[in-house]
């Protein structure tokens, strides 16, 4: 098979380090502010690839700072990266629902979310498009599955019988996307065997917790729910 073995990094909240054939792709980049981002993690030293789910803050506090410091490859909405163009991003592809792009031989596909999308600055808010998740076809075969902020939808079955993630990264902290219950029947629809558990424990309101999903999914066989430290790193074959 092509390709090196993934290793997945937790940074805290949305944000996602992923490890392949020597680059660095990053997720929903928000570190120097995320509260739950260790320190060591705060700057990233290489960037090669930077892919954006929503406007958020919680999602692109950082990613004016990275496309200075690193001038990464950009995927995101056509909306957020004709921001970032506004902000001197250079290598920007500005995509949209179901689109798939070609990076390095991994397949980005643009997956429906149900949420919104507004960008912060200053005072007011700049329409940001549609916000999104994002599914990763590795050249190696895995498959990973980041659904960014989202209830729970119905056609996350067409996600699963379409791509068969091998693992997918399902906020379950409530308040601003599903809860613990909702992961749960997303995890039904998707057929995901492996989740890790994101945007939960950042603030107070994010009350959702892994074990509650455990509890919430017991009755899916062979679910292995994945709870990473911030900043703790799973690999390809520790998933399976
Ligand atoms: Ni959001
Ligand atoms: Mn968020």
């Amino acid at each position: 098979m092509a390709g090196s073995e993934i290793a997945i990094t937790w940074l805290g909240h949305a944000a996602t380090k992923i490890e392949t054939d020597g680059n660095v792709i990053v997720i929903d980049p928000f570190l120097e502010q995320n509260p739950a981002t260790p320190e060591d993690q705060k700057q990233p030293s290489q960037l090669d690839l930077m892919l954006i789910t929503h406007g958020h803050y919680d999602h692109m506090g950082d990613a004016v700072s990275l496309v200075t410091r690193h001038q990464p490859d950009v995927i995101a909405n056509f909306e957020i990266c004709a921001y970032l163009q506004g902000k001197g991003a250079q290598k920007c592809n500005g995509m949209n629902t179901g689109g798939t792009v070609d990076w390095n031989g991994v397949k980005v596909t643009m997956t429906q979310a149900v949420h919104s999308s507004g960008i912060s600055e200053g005072d007011s808010i700049i329409y940001g498009g549609i916000a999104g998740g994002f599914v990763l076809r590795f050249p190696n075969g895995f498959c990973l599955y980041h659904s960014g902020d989202t209830d729970v939808f119905s056609s996350m079955q067409l996600i699963g019988s379409r791509f068969h993630p091998d693992v997918a990264l399902l906020p379950i902290g409530g308040h601003y996307t599903m809860d613990p219950n909702a992961a749960a029947d997303a995890v039904r629809l998707l057929g995901v065997k492996n989740v890790i558990p994101i945007h939960y424990g950042t603030w107070p309101p994010l009350a959702g917790r892994p074990d509650a999903l455990r509890e919430a999914a017991k009755d899916v066989s062979g679910l292995n729910v994945i709870a990473l430290e911030p900043g703790q790193t799973v690999t390809q074959s520790q998933i399976g």
